[in-house]
């Protein structure tokens, strides 16, 4: 069976263009190049020319302070053209994976947040994603929605890279202690993806499409997650600053974001069998490929 990836240059799909995929499947990386979500004749024309049996969404407007100034961008990539793909899917009978954020709740609860949470975006690209699930939901019955936080690897922009990058330019560098998220791994995710991929595609059963949670464990501020990067870091004789954890409010962002976004992931452990990983297992494979 063919699967169409797009959004193939970012994290996530780069991470599923490269992982190793169970027999059967014949991946289909599409570059925003190669197929731009935001244009239905794009769209039409690679479902003409591939075939796929499945499509894994992994396009996203991702810039969440850029957002605040564009919405419409955000919108067209992460709204209207995730309605694109999810109609394309329904004409065609094939189901569609698609991804969506911790952002899309406002993060004023203290335990993790369940898929049955209400959500309620605190910014512009929470927002736009919440409204890109809606559309597909509205749209396509044979859905997946997986839910998401804090993504790294070694590929495109993240806190991972900006850290090291940082590092290398100053001696001190500042950090939230206010924000509590769930740092995940691209390719624990494309792990996570390939295993659903497989079980929707073989299963007659239909009563596993909805709305997932996956994330790594433990949750973390961020001053944690940037501490465990420069203790693995400075063990590869990468510079190490000093880190100073700081408020929220002491950091310039034109976007507010949510203060605590873990997500709670026994749904997706009971349907699938999925577990989550331990961030700090994954960040040293990635600190390992980036300073090695
Ligand atoms: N990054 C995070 O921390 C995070 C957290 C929670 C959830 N998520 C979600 O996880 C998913 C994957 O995120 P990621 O970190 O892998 O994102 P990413 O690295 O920013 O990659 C997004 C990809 O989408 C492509 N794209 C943008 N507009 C497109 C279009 N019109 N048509 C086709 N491709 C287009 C981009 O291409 P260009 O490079 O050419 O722009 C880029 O390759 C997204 O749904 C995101 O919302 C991410």
């Amino acid at each position: 069976m063919k699967v169409l990836i797009t959004g193939a240059g970012g994290q996530v799909g780069r991470a599923l263009s490269m992982a190793v995929w169970t027999k059967g499947f014949d991946v289909v990386p599409r570059s925003r190049q190669e197929t731009d979500i935001t244009s239905i004749r794009s769209i039409a024309s690679s479902l003409d020319a591939i075939t796929p049996g499945i499509i894994i969404n992994c396009a996203a407007y991702t810039a969440v302070d850029q957002a605040q100034h564009s919405p419409e961008q955000a919108r067209t990539v992460n709204c209207n053209a995730a309605g694109y793909l999810a109609k394309a899917c329904a004409g065609s009978g094939i189901p569609l994976v698609h991804i969506s954020t911790d952002y899309v709740f406002d993060g004023k609860k203290n335990s993790p947040y369940t898929e049955t949470d209400p959500a309620a975006p605190a910014n512009v690209y929470g927002e736009s994603k919440l409204e890109g699930e809606e559309r597909v939901r509205a749209c396509l019955g044979a859905h997946i929605i997986i839910r998401t936080s804090g993504v790294f690897s070694g590929d495109g922009n993240n806190f991972v890279k900006t850290m090291l990058k940082l590092a290398v330019q100053h001696r001190e560098i500042r950090v939230v202690n206010d924000q509590i998220c769930c740092p995940t791994a691209a390719g624990d995710i494309a792990e996570a993806i390939i295993r659903i991929t497989s079980a929707i595609t073989s299963s007659q059963n239909a009563g596993h499409w909805g709305t997932y949670h996956f994330c790594s464990k433990p949750p973390a501020t961020w001053f944690d997650f940037a501490a465990a990067i420069f203790g693995l870091a400075g063990k590869k004789n990468h510079p190490v600053p000093k880190l100073i954890s700081i408020r929220s409010a002491e950091y310039p962002s034109p976007t507010q974001r949510p203060p605590y976004s873990a997500l709670d992931c026994s749904k997706i452990a009971q349907q699938f069998g999925i577990d989550q990983p331990y961030w700090l297992d994954s960040l040293g494979q990635v600190i390992e490929a980036l300073t090695g």
